[in-house]
């Protein structure tokens, strides 16, 4: 059975893959780069397309760089480094835009393109390794073997100068490093890193190696100046944070609402958020730990203002079903902010907050918060109607 093709690659598809057409199949081919010649072998085969992986570059693409990492193509971290970055932020726009229109209908919105990050390699400020008897690393291509590493090129220096030592790394099954602005490591079960202080946009936040925090430090406070230029004309008076972590959105636009509510499941991401407030002396803000489905909707009754604004901030896997219904239909609540590192599950989700027609999607701003991976991190504000 003939198993290897000759194509020419005519796009990019979500999650870095090149895409070609044979004799009317798509195929979607690791390696490959839109405008190349390429030989690729199919490494399987659906019904409706085929997944390959590129043998030949025939005709190599302008914009194609030798990939900086010497586990590149064996860890399933990175899908972006053998391509220009410039060209990387353009088509993580354009996926964005594609999945929001194929997946979720949206075409009629307002689209800020993508803030790039100043740092692409060097910019990661946590990490999380996994150990194996060969020693610790990140899970391979198969999702399932370990490939041990010395360092990561997308982590801060701090990070790389730990993960060469193995006195500081100890014995942990998976082991999380966090980096702060001045350079300090904080991992996960070391005496005396339980909470640790870092500074976003002026402000000292506290964080836990055993809690959620943003991965790109400039990014993450790009996005966060973003949100509060989009505030400005909004009437402001209860901010509810959901999935609020360590109240990274909440404490940082606390000044903008009479008071904010940040919910978590995460205890310990909880404690991180009420030690900020109190060393920061706040008295607007609120933290309560509880699971979403059981505890927004309650909080929300008892909590909610006249003209509320909220944020959302789930993992990557994106609001239940329920949560959306709920949020579809929230009463007293004129505009909401969704942060999504998945745009495609973005587009599902915002799919079923639109359908009763009281929140309509109005404008998305993109972030290249994980450079050289295949993820992208997008805000989309809704505003309810009517008004
Ligand atoms: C992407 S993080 C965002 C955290 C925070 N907004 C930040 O910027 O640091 C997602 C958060 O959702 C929380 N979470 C996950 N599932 C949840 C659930 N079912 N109910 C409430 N919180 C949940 C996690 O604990 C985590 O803190």
């Amino acid at each position: 059975m003939k198993n290897n093709y000759e194509a020419e690659i005519c796009g990019m598809a979500y999650g870095g893959m090149g895409i070609a057409r044979v004799d009317g199949k798509v195929y979607f081919v690791e390696g490959a780069l839109p405008e190349e010649k390429v030989v690729f072998t199919k490494t399987s085969e659906r019904k409706k397309f085929g997944l390959g992986r590129v043998v030949e570059i025939l005709t190599p693409s302008s914009s194609r760089r030798e990939p900086v990492c010497p586990y590149y193509n064996k860890c399933g971290g990175c899908q972006y480094q053998h391509l220009d970055y410039e060209k990387e932020v353009y088509y993580k726009a354009e996926q964005v835009k594609e999945n929001l229109g194929r997946i979720g209908s949206f075409r009629e919105y307002g689209f800020d393109g993508i803030m790039p990050s100043p740092l692409y390699y060097g910019y990661r400020s946590s990490i999380t390794l996994h150990m194996s008897e060969a020693g610790y690393g990140y899970f391979s291509l198969d999702n399932k073997t370990i490939i041990t590493i010395e360092q990561c090129p997308l982590a801060e220096d701090a990070i790389n100068r730990a993960i060469k030592d193995p006195d500081a790394l100890g014995a942990k099954r998976d082991i999380t490093l966090k980096s702060d602005h001045k350079g300090n490591v904080w991992i996960n079960g070391h005496p005396g890193h339980r909470f640790f202080k870092d500074s976003y946009l002026g402000t000292e936040l506290t964080f836990s190696p055993k809690a959620f925090s943003q991965a790109n430090r400039q990014v993450a406070g790009g996005m966060v100046k973003k949100v509060r230029e989009l505030m400005q004309n909004e009437k402001r008076e209860t901010l509810f944070d959901l999935y609020c972590g360590t109240g990274f959105f909440g404490i940082l636009l606390r000044d903008m609402f009479e008071s904010v509510v940040g919910i978590d499941e995460s205890r310990i991401a909880i404690d991180c958020a009420k030690a900020a407030r109190k060393g920061l002396g706040i008295d607007n803000a609120r933290f309560y730990c509880g699971e979403a489905e059981e505890i927004y909707a309650p909080c929300y009754e008892r909590l909610h203002g006249k003209k509320n604004t909220i944020i959302i901030d789930p993992p990557r896997s994106g609001i239940s079903k329920k949560i959306a219904m709920w949020l579809s239909g929230l009463k007293h609540a004129g505009s909401l902010y969704y942060v999504s590192c998945d745009s495609a599950i973005l587009a599902r989700d915002a799919r079923i907050l639109t359908q009763n027609g009281h929140w309509r999607l109005m404008n998305v701003s993109s972030f290249d918060m994980f450079p050289r991976t295949k993820h992208a991190e997008s805000i989309a504000l809704f505003k309810r109607f009517p008004d």
